[in-house]
């Protein structure tokens, strides 16, 4: 519905936008701390940390530095921290057995950040990419990344991570029916309070580019991911994606990309009025860094106003990797 507007001078709209105070008053949509989960590359190794060249102010962290950074993120406010592995190729097979190890770096990391950071809850990301030799995030089976097994795998990668004390379990492989199994392996082995964030709509997208390089899957990628990822024309299959993880049991749900896919943000909030969140990936976060680093942005508001657009779209948080610098610069100003 449209409100009418009283014809001129009647309204004149400017009368709002007059001063901070009139703004800050009709403000409809606000960011604040809660809204943000803060992604993480964790590497092997002891005290250290290497820069992501693609990715300006994000590193890679030994487990020790990540519960660190953890422990300053909670310091912060920040809700929530996500574990992504870089996992060396040695340790990448075709069974990816490491996926489910309960040693493999992102149950490390999840225990030690429960260690150091008990307050921040805890996301992991659940596909076979890291550990897969192809860089696929299923098995492949001649050519074909294949579903049920895949899905068993994410089974036992899910409890694994369960088992180590993770809070959200976040899948983001696009397999068929890989909510259903994981709900039910997480419920008849007692971890009922672990929830779900499932990547429903997650796009097959050029923009996952830096991403691939911090985790070094790059290198390893045969192929792409089009017969799991979306196709960036599609809408409406969102929905279709988002009611399936609903009805198998998510909590909540994520679309990824960010910035280009705010449009089935909208549509997803406003059909199904769940919680909702949006991945502003690596090549969103690199592109505005880059823009900034030559002085043609300013990096410190287009990150506020891109984070303050998820919200206009209906999103209740953002995973991004500008989660500590917004929270510092939010704090500031408070
Ligand atoms: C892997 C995964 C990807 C991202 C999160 N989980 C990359 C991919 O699908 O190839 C991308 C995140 C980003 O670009 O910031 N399952």
């Amino acid at each position: 519905m449209t409100p009418t507007v009283a014809p001129f001078p009647a309204a004149r709209l400017r009368r709002m936008r007059k001063s901070p105070a009139m703004r800050a008053l009709s403000r409809q949509n606000t960011l604040t701390v809660d809204d943000l989960i803060w992604p993480v590359f964790v590497m092997d190794g002891k005290d250290d940390e290497t820069p992501v060249a693609s990715m300006t102010g994000v590193t890679r962290r030994t487990v020790d530095r990540i519960a660190k950074a953890a422990r300053e993120a909670q310091d912060l406010g920040i809700p929530a921290i996500c574990i992504f592995p870089y996992t060396d190729m040695s340790a990448r097979t075709e069974d990816c057995a490491m996926a489910w190890d309960p040693d493999n770096l992102t149950n490390q990391a999840i225990r030690a950040i429960k260690d150091k950071a008990p307050d921040i809850a805890v996301m992991t990301d659940i596909a076979l990419d890291p550990y897969n030799v192809n860089g696929h995030d299923g098995f492949v089976e001649n050519g074909e990344i294949v579903n049920d097994r895949t899905v068993e795998a994410l089974v036992k990668m899910g409890l694994a991570q369960a088992e180590a004390g993770a809070d959200i379990l976040g899948p983001s492989d696009m397999m068929d029916g890989r909510i259903g199994a994981i709900r039910r392996a997480l419920e008849s082995a007692g971890h009922h309070n672990v929830s779900i964030l499932s990547y429903s709509a997650k796009y097959a997208s050029a923009f996952y580019g830096p991403f691939r390089d911090a985790v070094g899957a790059s290198a390893a990628l045969t192929g792409d991911k089009n017969t799991y990822q979306m196709d960036p024309g599609n809408s409406d299959e969102a929905l279709r994606l988002v009611q399936r993880d609903l009805d198998e049991g998510a909590d909540m749900v994520m679309i990824k990309p960010g910035m280009p896919y705010l449009d089935i943000c909208r549509r997803v909030k406003d059909s199904f009025g769940v919680p909702t969140y949006a991945y502003q990936v690596s090549g969103e976060y690199a592109m505005l860094q880059a823009a900034a680093q030559n002085g043609w942005l300013d990096g410190e508001k287009v990150m506020m106003e891109s984070l303050l657009g998820f919200k206009r779209a209906g999103c209740d948080g953002i995973l991004t990797y500008f989660a500590p610098e917004a929270a510092r610069l939010m704090r500031a100003q408070s």
